[in-house]
């Protein structure tokens, strides 16, 4: 059993993971400052986890708070999924994001530097391999910075370069690069799932509100691109699954020291047709749709290769496309407003 410092802990992709590792049997401390999340996403963790976390609202910028948390509790590794993911928001504000993405994890190791805590689990992107001159993706086919095409996906970039650095500089670091393909779902209880602030930008979130009637209809960003149906294709996962990746990184991490990246993906795509139409078949609704022009920035697709994943963590998916759209749809019905922040 470890404790196990979870920054950005009551986001999506943090509150499932937070889960997982309690049901593993270790401590969770989470440090977020709910700019993108609720408070009550912590009696939920806890709820599921069947034990108690200590949370602290703290924003990861902030060096001096993160060095408290770290001298009042011994923390054997860092989970660091704090971040901002909005592209569009991060091509018109590119300053917050590099303050928020790229200075939160300066200072987050900076901390754990003077805390001599040297085991990170790091949120990255797919994003970081730009426009894929192969699929599947493997780890080695990332990009310069600058064939990124957006400032949020340069800071993912930024931050790998930024570890790399570290990992050099100190051989007793061990650092686990989690690139995530398209996570979707929800816990399957319904108690935690994806609550964007504002206008949702990602695929899921928006079927399940055009099929609540929350919104009028679903877009479909560009039906004329190179794929069987001319709809976009991605790797989705169930974010029950991401969430079990970052469990086995944390096990792999702890005998061992360097830096490696793993792509985190099922290896298959699905086209945004394919997945209106398992979310039909899975929620029982008709969900209406609108045919649009091609959303800037997205390319036509994108799958990753999961091998190195699954022999060096010995990690792989396990759940359904089906599954990621009915555990969505619960998410949806059960909290209509989200976590009502
Ligand atoms: C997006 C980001 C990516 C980020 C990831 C996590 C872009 C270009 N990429 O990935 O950098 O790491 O989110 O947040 O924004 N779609 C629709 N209608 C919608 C929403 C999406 O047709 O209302 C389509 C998109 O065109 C795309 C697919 O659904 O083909 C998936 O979109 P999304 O969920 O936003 O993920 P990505 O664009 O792959």
């Amino acid at each position: 059993m470890s404790t196990i410092l979870v920054t950005g802990g009551t986001g999506y992709v943090g509150s499932h993971t937070a889960v997982m590792l309690l049901e593993a049997g270790h401590e969770v401390i989470i440090v977020d400052n709910l700019a993108n999340s609720s408070d009550t996403v912590v009696s939920r963790i806890e709820e599921l986890g069947g034990k108690k976390i200590i949370f602290y609202q703290t924003d990861v910028r902030d060096v001096e708070a993160l060095q408290q948390v770290f001298s009042r509790h011994y923390i054997d590794a860092v989970v660091h999924f704090a971040a901002l993911k909005a592209v569009a928001e991060s091509v018109a504000n590119p300053l917050l994001y590099y303050n928020v993405n790229v200075g939160g994890t300066v200072a987050l190791c900076e901390a754990m530097l003077k805390a001599e805590v040297s085991k990170l689990v790091y949120s990255s992107s797919a994003t970081i391999y730009g426009v894929p001159k192969k699929v599947p993706l493997a780890e080695d086919d990332s990009e310069s910075s600058m064939a990124v095409f957006n400032p949020y996906g340069r800071t993912k970039v930024i931050c790998e370069a930024l570890l790399r650095d570290i990992c050099a500089a100190d051989p007793s670091w061990s650092v686990a690069l989690l690139r995530y393909f398209n996570p979707i779902g929800a816990h399957p209880s319904g108690l935690l799932g994806e609550d964007p602030v504002g206008v949702p930008n990602n695929i899921m979130p928006n079927l399940t509100r055009a099929a609540m009637g929350q919104i009028t209809h679903f877009s479909v960003f560009g039906d004329d691109y190179p794929t069987e149906d001319g709809t976009p294709v991605r790797d989705y996962l169930h974010v029950q699954d991401l969430s079990e990746g970052h469990v086995k990184a944390l096990d792999y991490l702890m005998n061992k020291t360097g830096i490696e990246a793993f792509n985190l993906g099922n290896g298959k795509g699905y086209s945004v047709l394919e997945v209106i139409a398992a979310f039909e078949q899975a929620s029982g609704q008709v969900v209406p749709t609108k045919m649009e022009a091609r959303r800037p920035g997205d390319v036509a697709i994108s799958c990753a290769d999961p091998s190195k994943a699954k022999t060096i963590l010995g990690w792989q998916t396990k759940r359904s496309i089906g599954e990621m759209c009915a555990d969505a749809w619960r998410w949806q019905q059960m909290n209509p407003h989200g976590y009502q922040r």
